[in-house]
C-alpha cells in the first residue's frame, strides 16, 4: 500500500510532486523516490526513509521536466533500501515504473528473464515490471504496458515513462486505486484524490484492467484488450485546506477535534425530526429487498470491524433483524451460507482494503446483496456494492482512525433506526433516538472541556507497558477500539476485553503497573461493571473509568474518571470512544512517538 502520484503539465514539477508525495505519505513511509523527463533526458532520485529524506536529497537542485512520476513506499518485498526504492528501472534505463500493490507471480517472471539474461538491481516485485516493458517496447510504450499487463497476476496501480517519449506517462491499474485529474494544460494521476486536490477537484478513477495515456494536453483511456473507453469526470467534494493541519501539532488531533463536525455531516440532510426516521438516499435502490432483510452480516477490518461491533448491538436494539459481524480476513475463506435476501454490509474509511474487498466479492458470489458504508468516495468497495451510504467525513489522513469511527456509528445507528422504524420501533422511541442524536456533536464538546485532565492522566500512566480496557455490550467493542489505539500510536501492549471474561484469566495480569480503563457508563451494564471494576481494585490495580457525568458512586472507586455527558444507552459508544481517543493519543504525544504515521502501519491496506 504504497502511494503513487504523477505529473505532466507546465507546473514546477519537482514541488508538485513532492508536495503530492506529502499527501500521500499516510500510505507508506519506507523509502521515497521521483523521476522527471526533460525531453530524453530522465533524471531519477531515492532515498529510504521519509519524503523529508528525499527532499534533503534533492535541496538545491534545480530538476525541471514536462512529466514526472512519484512514489512513497510500504515495503512488501524486500527491506527498505535505497535499491528497493521505487522509481525501477530496465538495464538500459529507457523504462521508468512505480507501483502500488504486489505481483504474485513475480518469481516466475524474474527467473525467466534472468535466463534471459535480464540483471536484476532490487529484491523488489515491482522490478520485473520495468524489464518486461522493456522487452516489450517497439516504440509503443502504451502497448508495451498493455502487453506486460497481460502477463502479471496480483494487484496493480502504476505509472511508467520512456526515455524515447518525452511528455507522455501510461499509467494502469488492477486492484489498487488510481485516479486521474483533470486541469488546463495539466494532468495527474494519483493512488488518491489528497495528492491533487490542491490543483483540481475535476477526476476520473480508473477502472480494474484498464490503462490510461497522459500528456499536457489529453488524456486516453482503454482496456487490456485495447478498447477505447469514455469514463465520466467526478467533482470531489474535498478541499486543499482538507489535507492542511491548519494549526493542529497532528492530523490524527486535528480529526479527533473534527468529530462533532463529522457526526453533522453524517447526519447533514439524512433525518426526519418529526417522523422519528431517517432517510438514506442512498440505499433507496435496494430499498424493496432491504427492508423485509432479517439476516445482516458486516464485514470489516480493524477500526471499522469494532464499529461494525457496535452496529449489531444498536441492530439488536433497535430491530428485529439478526445480525453477525465477521473480520473479512477470516470470512473470505469460510464456506459461506447465507440465508434468502441475506444482505452483506461493508464498512471502510478507504473504500480500498484489500480482505474486505476480496471478502464481499466471495460473498456476491455466493448471491448475497451488498451494502457500503464508506468515506472515499468513488473508490473500490463504494463501486462493488449494489447501494449505500458515504460518511462525508473529509479525508482521514492520520493512520489511526478517529472520526470515521464515530462517523460509522452515527450511520450504522441511522440505517438501524430506518429499518426499526419500518418494522416494530415505535414513532415516540424514533423521535426521542434522533434528538439524543441531534445532541452528540455538542456533548462531545463537552468531553474536549476535559482534554487537560485527559492529559494529565496519559502523564500518569504512560510509562507503564501494558494496559487493559474492559466493556460490556455496547462498549465492549469501545474497550477493543480503545486498546488498538493505544497500540496503533504509542506502541504500548493494550488489550480490550469484555468485562465478564475477566475471571476466566485476564485478571491474572493485573497489577500496580498496569492501568485498566473501564468504560462503565450507566446503562444496563453499570452495576456488572462495577463488579469487575472492584475484582481489579481488589487486586491494586490502577482504574482509569470512562463515566456518565455526576456519577458519585464511581468516584469513590477508582482512580481517575472522565465523564460523558447522559445519553440514550446504545449511543453511549460514540462518547466512550473519545476519552480513549484523547488517552492514546496523548500517551504517544508523551513518548515522541511518529502519531501519524506510526511504525509498520499504513493507512490503507490494499494488499492481502
Ligand atoms: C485503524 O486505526 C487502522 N488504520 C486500521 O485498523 C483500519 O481501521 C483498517 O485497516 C480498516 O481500514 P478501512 O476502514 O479503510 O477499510
Amino acid at each position: 500500500m504504497c502511494g503513487i502520484v504523477c505529473y505532466v503539465g507546465p507546473r514546477d514539477i519537482k514541488s508538485v510532486l513532492i508536495e503530492g508525495l506529502k499527501q500521500l505519505e499516510y500510505r507508506g513511509y519506507d523509502s521515497a523516490g521521483i523521476a522527471v523527463q526533460n525531453g530524453n533526458r530522465i533524471a531519477c532520485y531515492r532515498a529510504v526513509g521519509k519524503i523529508v529524506e528525499l527532499e534533503k536529497k534533492i535541496a538545491g537542485i534545480e530538476i525541471i521536466g514536462e512529466s514526472g512520476i512519484a512514489h512513497t513506499r510500504w515495503a512488501t518485498h524486500g527491506a527498505p533500501t535505497e535499491e528497493n526504492a521505487h522509481p525501477h528501472r530496465d538495464g538500459k534505463e529507457n523504462v521508468y515504473v512505480i507501483h502500488n500493490g504486489i505481483i504474485e507471480n513475480y518469481h516466475s517472471l524474474r527467473r525467466r528473464l534472468q535466463q534471459e539474461g535480464v540483471h536484476f538491481r532490487s529484491e523488489t516485485d515491482t522490478e520485473v515490471l520495468a524489464h518486461l516493458i522493456a522487452l516489450h517496447y517497439d516504440g509503443s510504450l502504451s502497448e508495451a504496458v498493455r502487453k506486460t499487463m497481460g502477463q502479471v497476476e496480483g494487484t496493480f496501480g502504476i505509472a511508467v515513462i520512456h526515455r524515447n517519449e518525452p511528455g507522455r506517462i501510461v499509467v494502469a491499474r488492477r486492484g489498487s486505486p488510481l485516479i486521474i485529474g483533470l486541469s488546463d494544460g495539466s494532468h495527474f494521476a494519483a493512488s488518491d484524490v489528497s495528492a491533487m486536490v490542491r490543483y483540481t477537484n475535476q477526476v476520473i478513477h480508473l477502472q480494474d484492467n484498464e490503462l490510461a495515456v497522459l500528456t499536457k494536453d489529453d488524456v486516453s483511456i482503454s482496456t487490456v484488450q485495447a478498447v477505447s473507453v469514455k469514463r465520466v469526470v467526478e467533482t470531489v467534494e474535498w478541499r486543499g485546506e482538507d489535507v492542511e493541519l491548519n494549526g493542529f501539532p497532528h492530523f490524527m488531533l486535528k480529526e479527533i477535534y473534527e468529530q462533532p463536525n463529522t457526526i453533522e455531516n453524517a447526519m447533514r440532510g439524512r433525518l426526519e425530526p418529526a417522523e422519528g426516521v431517517p432517510k438514506l438516499g442512498g440505499i433507496m435502490p435496494v430499498w424493496d429487498r432491504l427492508k423485509d432483510c432479517r439476516h445482516l452480516v458486516i464485514v470489516a477490518c480493524g477500526t471499522s470491524f469494532y464499529a461494525g461491533c457496535v452496529g449489531r448491538y444498536v441492530f439488536e436494539k433497535l430491530t428485529e433483524i439478526d445480525v453477525q459481524v465477521e473480520l473479512a480476513s477470516e470470512f473470505r475463506y469460510r464456506k459461506l451460507n447465507f440465508p434468502p435476501n441475506t444482505f452483506i454490509l461493508a464498512l471502510s474509511q478507504s473504500g480500498e482494503t484489500a480482505d474486505t474487498l476480496a471478502a464481499i466479492k466471495e460473498a456476491k458470489r455466493k448471491g448475497a446483496s451488498l451494502l457500503g458504508i464508506v468515506n472515499v468516495v468513488g473508490s473500490s468497495i463504494a463501486r462493488e456494492t449494489d447501494a449505500g451510504v458515504y460518511n462525508h467525513a473529509g479525508p482521514e489522513i492520520g493512520v489511526a482512525s478517529t472520526k470515521i469511527f464515530t462517523s460509522q456509528l452515527t450511520i450504522l445507528t441511522l440505517l438501524a433506526l430506518l429499518l426499526g422504524r419500518h418494522q416494530n420501533l415505535s414513532l415516540t422511541d424514533g423521535i426521542e433516538a434522533i434528538r439524543a442524536l441531534q445532541r452528540i456533536p455538542e456533548q462531545i464538546n463537552a468531553i474536549f472541556a476535559q482534554a487537560n485532565h485527559i492529559e494529565a492522566i496519559a502523564e500518569n500512566y504512560y510509562r507503564c507497558s501494558n494496559w487493559l480496557f474492559l466493556g460490556r455490550k455496547y462498549n465492549y467493542p469501545i474497550a477493543m477500539e480503545g486498546a488498538l489505539k493505544l497500540k496503533e500510536i504509542s506502541y504500548i501492549h493494550a488489550e480490550g476485553y469484555p468485562a465478564g471474561e475477566m475471571k476466566h484469566g485476564p485478571i491474572a495480569l493485573v497489577n500496580p503497573e498496569m492501568p485498566t480503563v473501564a468504560i462503565v457508563p450507566q446503562d444496563d451494564m453499570y452495576e456488572k461493571m462495577i463488579s469487575n471494576i472492584q475484582e481489579v481494585k481488589s487486586r491494586r490495580g490502577p482504574v482509569i473509568a470512562v463515566a456518565t457525568q455526576g456519577d458519585a458512586k464511581i468516584r469513590e472507586l477508582v482512580d481517575e474518571v472522565i465523564e460523558i455527558p447522559p445519553t440514550l444507552s446504545f449511543l453511549n459508544p460514540i462518547l466512550t470512544v473519545i476519552p480513549c481517543q484523547l488517552l492514546a493519543y496523548y500517551c504517544a504525544k508523551f513518548l515522541n512517538r511518529d502519531i501519524d504515521q506510526p511504525r509498520n502501519l499504513a493507512k490503507s491496506v490494499t494488499v492481502e
